[in-house]
């Protein structure tokens, strides 16, 4: 079966930025399409310590192993989709969520790619300002790993909890975005 993984890399669980990932895996599963979603709030994500065992052992793992994030690359590696999201802190995505991206990619790296062809998309939430710059950070993962962006992500807006389920235009863009990619999903695997 078709499955999308996505990963929150919010510090709140449950948040503004899970509430618009959820809205675009209800649509994918409307589509038939199975999903998942990884919640990173309240773990410890080491960065990636640049020690370039994945490029000598080359088993699909980071040679870190007492995190969620070989846990994260073998969910990514299996599924058809994935869907990476993150609140704006400090303009950019969170620190969890660029340590998953350094150590998944360049696991990726070593592997020859373990992401090629997926469909992937991103999912980030603002109170102000940074949206663009942290969605580049996410986009620049999705396409260095040779994956397929169903369009430009939907960006939130928001800053309690909650406060997302008042911004009709953002939960609109993720219905949109999830519908073109289960469309994207499912071209990819009449092929
Ligand atoms: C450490 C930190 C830094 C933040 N930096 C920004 C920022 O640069 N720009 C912005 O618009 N919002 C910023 N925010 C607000 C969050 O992006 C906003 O509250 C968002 O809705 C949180 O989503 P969540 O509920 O999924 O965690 C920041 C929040 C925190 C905790």
């Amino acid at each position: 079966m078709t499955k999308v993984i996505a990963i929150n890399g919010s510090a709140r669980k449950d948040g503004n930025t899970a509430f618009l990932i959820r809205r675009m895996l209800e649509e994918l599963e409307n589509e038939g399409i199975e999903t998942e979603l990884i919640q990173l709030a309240g773990r410890t994500v080491r960065g990636c310590a640049a020690c370039g065992q994945c490029f000598e052992n080359r088993d699909g793992r980071c040679a870190y192993d007492d995190d969620i994030v070989n846990g994260c690359i073998a969910k990514m590696t299996e599924a058809d989709g994935i869907i990476l999201g993150s609140p704006v802190y400090f303009f950019d995505v969170t620190a969890e969520m660029k340590a998953l991206i350094d150590r998944a990619g360049y696991v990726s790296l070593a592997n020859d790619g373990l992401f090629t062809r997926k469909v992937g998309s991103a999912v980030v939430v603002q109170r102000r300002a940074g949206a663009i710059h942290a969605l580049d950070t996410l986009l620049h993962f999705l396409l260095i790993g040779g994956m397929i962006v169903p369009g430009l992500p939907p960006i939130g807006v928001g800053r309690d909890f909650g406060d997302i389920k008042k911004d009709e235009e953002g939960i609109a863009r993720a219905t949109n975005v999830s519908v073109t990619m289960a469309w994207l999903l499912k071209a990819r695997t009449t092929r």
